[in-house]
């Protein structure tokens, strides 16, 4: 017997690493991976890419490089962050391996065994798993489809002896729920933080990926807002408009925090691949991201609609849903009496699987809900896929039914 750590022993990793194992069954429809389809990814473009890079850069490719990033792609996120508003010219940005290594970054950079962190419930699992490795105390606050609930997160705070560390957020296209905050929500968060010194984590791993471009004003940072003095750490990904086997990810924040979280990434893994950032900053100054994030935003934009229409088709009353505007995800409410984990079995036996709900809510209790992802998704299973998950619902329906009346008379 080995004496593992308190770390390893995170309830969320085992739920995580037993989808995985699930999820790769032959012939499963899978409505559980948050990632793209292979068929998706921009292969002939990186081809292009690689091919024209210059032989003294693909010596680069092979080299270490500087810890906080190769610096034309900071230079070329710069522009990027400068058109979403975002204050790049004070603020420092820190290339990260993958988005989920500055979620890390920044907990081991303010948290202690312990102490508090905000989320919301449901809030991404893999950040659940770092809060949870770190030895945080997790207070998950609920949201609706306009974004975090205000009074609940008001009462949290109020009631807390010693302030939380962070609220950690993604308010735009939400893991697992979907949603988008609105403005109006943003503000109000803004407000209920200033003056507490509880720093803001904006997870904005998905903001580009909106389906209707006159929905691009939605997904405005708050961070880019003006008039607030509450500390935001802005946080975005190559994962999902580039590949998640880039492992690329980015921080912005102010000087002070960039420092410390750049001497934690040292030793964490010295610097992020030279090679994968270079093909992604030759990705972004060839050109290539617009018409790409295009192609996502209409590959997405068709599966969600054919996951809306099959949805409305098939699942009995009673089962609800907030139609999103962008992202990989639909969340849907069970009716009260039933629960994701007893439908997931059955589910698994017909052929079709999803996440359960519990999976998101950091106190790994609340399981009225079931995710669907329909960015991994061939177009033409998506239909086939919730029959048999609507055909397991209503079964399990049916049966609650029957034993209520059965108890009533
Ligand atoms: C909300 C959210 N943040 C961060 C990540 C992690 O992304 P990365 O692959 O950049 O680590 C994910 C991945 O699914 C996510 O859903």
């Amino acid at each position: 017997m080995y004496e593992f750590s308190r770390a390893v022993n995170s309830m969320h990793s085992e739920d995580i690493k037993l989808l995985m194992k699930q999820s790769s069954r032959e012939g499963l429809i899978s409505f559980a991976g948050g990632m793209p389809n292979n068929n998706l990814f921009p292969v002939k473009e990186i081809d292009e890419v690689y091919n024209n890079v210059s032989h003294h850069l693909k010596k680069l490719c092979f080299q270490y490089g500087p810890t906080s990033g190769y610096p034309p792609l900071v230079g070329s996120l710069q522009k990027i962050m400068l058109r979403k508003g975002l204050p790049v010219k004070n603020d420092k940005i820190l290339i990260t391996t993958g988005s989920l290594q500055a979620i890390s970054i920044i907990t081991q950079e303010f948290v202690n065994e312990g102490d508090v962190i905000l989320t919301e419930r449901p809030c991404f699992v893999g950040a659940i798993s770092v809060f949870e490795t770190y030895g945080a105390k997790i207070i998950g606050i609920p949201i609706d489809a306009d974004g975090i609930d205000i009074s609940a997160l008001k009462n949290v705070i109020d009631s807390l002896k010693t302030p939380p560390k962070f609220l950690y957020i993604t308010p735009n296209f939400h893991n697992p729920a979907g949603i988008i905050y609105s403005e109006k929500r943003r503000r109000a968060l803004l407000d209920v933080l200033s003056g507490t010194d509880i720093i803001l984590i904006e997870d904005d791993a998905y903001g580009d990926l909106y389906f209707d471009p006159r929905d691009e004003m939605l997904t405005k940072p708050i961070k880019s807002y003006g008039g607030h003095n509450v500390e935001i750490i802005y946080t975005g990904s190559f994962s999902k408009i580039l590949g998640p086997g880039f492992r690329l990810g980015y921080m912005l924040s102010s000087p002070e925090i960039f420092e410390k979280a750049e001497s934690i990434k040292q030793a964490l893994d010295a610097c992020t691949s030279n090679f994968m950032q270079i093909l992604a900053n030759e990705f972004i100054i060839g050109g290539y991201l617009e018409p790409y994030l295009n192609f996502l935003r209409k590959e997405y934009s068709e599966r969600k609609n054919i996951l809306q229409k099959s949805l409305k088709k098939h699942m009995p009353k009673g089962i609800q849903w907030v139609e999103p505007q962008g992202g990989f995800y639909m969340w849907l409410r069970l009716p009260d009496n039933i629960k994701a984990t007893s439908l997931f079995t059955d589910c698994l036996n017909k052929g079709v699987i999803f996440v359960t709900g519990r999976t998101f809510d950091p106190d790994n209790i609340k399981d009225d809900h079931l995710r669907l992802s329909f960015s991994n998704m061939p177009k033409d299973t998506i239909e086939k896929g919730v029959m048999l998950l609507s055909k397991v619902i209503s079964s399990h329906m049916k049966d609650i039914e029957r034993l209520e009346f059965s108890r009533q008379n």
